[in-house]
């Protein structure tokens, strides 16, 4: 995997843009998007016109929290509300208020690589949801769902909201729920907002913004390395792309080197070659189809509860458990 073994990472993220930058075709991470400036280009995003997704699932928990909160509060069980990538929490904060405001007995355990993020979360529920108890967990999904003390006495309602799955491959989103149901006990919950497969014009339109937005936030993957390995990427001579490929439903954002350059990373010491039109690839953002979330949910040992829809039919949410293994 990595040719110079001589080189040696202070963490992760050193280790994966090393792994990234020197292989072919070249690749980063989009966990790594998000920083201070990365959260708060995120969150432009979500209020652009053209990136539906959010409105789409804030308008289905809005419409279903009272029949979602029936199905995690059966017998009034208390619950961790344990969630994947919180962000800034906007969307869950639908349900945290109508948990809260019907006196049911939770604790929140927001997981988000961002301690950014979870900082600000905390402070504003501290002040709109003071009553709801909140542990804030910093990592990558298994990092912070390893470090959570989870009680195995104690039910467990796990939300990925979002359609953060989409930054998966088929086979990564297998993998991943399979391993979230390691966690899950027969009675656990699973909520996962999915993006749906829609006229492809759309989806494009939602990764390639007129002003930019979207280009920035990818962009900040280069700032970052920049700023923290002591680098000289030229943000200007990279151009954002976007595909989409309406059979697998897969979009794939780019930065693409509008020149031959060089650029120096000095922490890592190292030197990486663009050719002219040469590719960095960012990001998978899937879109989803009934069928291949069945197929998906069945490979990783999860059953499908019920799905909620917007009006459009643009996003659904799942509700998951695991499968029973009495056959
Ligand atoms: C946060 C991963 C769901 O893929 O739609 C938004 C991130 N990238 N615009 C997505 C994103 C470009 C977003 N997710």
């Amino acid at each position: 995997m990595q040719e110079n073994t001589n080189v040696l990472f202070t963490n992760a993220f050193e280790e994966d843009i090393y792994n990234g930058l020197t292989k072919y075709p070249k690749q980063l991470s989009s966990k790594y998007f998000y920083d201070a400036n990365g959260d708060k280009l995120f969150q432009d995003i979500m209020k652009m016109p053209e990136y539906y997704l959010t409105d789409c699932e804030f308008s289905i928990l809005e419409k279903y929290k009272e029949e979602i909160s029936a199905l995690f509060y059966k017998h009034e069980q208390a619950f961790s509300f344990i969630e994947l990538g919180a962000g800034d929490g906007k969307k869950t904060k639908i349900l945290l208020e109508y948990f809260s405001h019907k006196k049911i007995d939770f604790k929140y355990q927001p997981i988000d690589i961002s301690q950014n993020a979870l900082d600000l979360l905390e402070k504003s529920l501290n002040q709109e949801l003071p009553n709801v108890t909140v542990e804030k967990l910093q990592g990558s999904y298994f990092d912070a769902l390893n470090k959570a003390h989870i009680q195995n006495d104690v039910k467990k309602i796990i939300l990925f909201l979002g359609s953060n799955i989409g930054n998966m491959l088929h086979h990564e989103a297998i993998d991943f729920l399979n391993s979230i149901g390691d966690y899950m006990h027969s009675e656990d919950l699973f909520l996962v907002g999915f993006d749906l497969k829609k006229n492809p014009q759309t989806i494009l339109d939602a990764y390639n913004d007129p002003t930019g937005i979207t280009a920035a936030f990818n962009k900040n993957i280069l700032l970052r390395i920049n700023t923290s390995l002591d680098a000289n990427f030229n943000l200007d001579a990279f151009k954002h792309w976007e595909t989409y490929n309406p059979e697998t439903g897969t979009a794939k954002s780019y930065l693409v080197s509008t020149k031959d350059q060089e650029v120096t990373l000095k922490n890592l010491d190292l030197k990486i070659e663009f050719k002219a039109w040469e590719t960095i690839h960012t990001e998978v953002s899937q879109k989803y189809d009934d069928q291949t979330v069945e197929h998906i949910a069945k490979s990783a040992g999860l059953e499908i509860v019920t799905q909620f829809s917007d009006e459009k039919t643009y996003y659904k949410n799942y509700i998951f458990r695991k499968q029973s293994s009495n056959i």
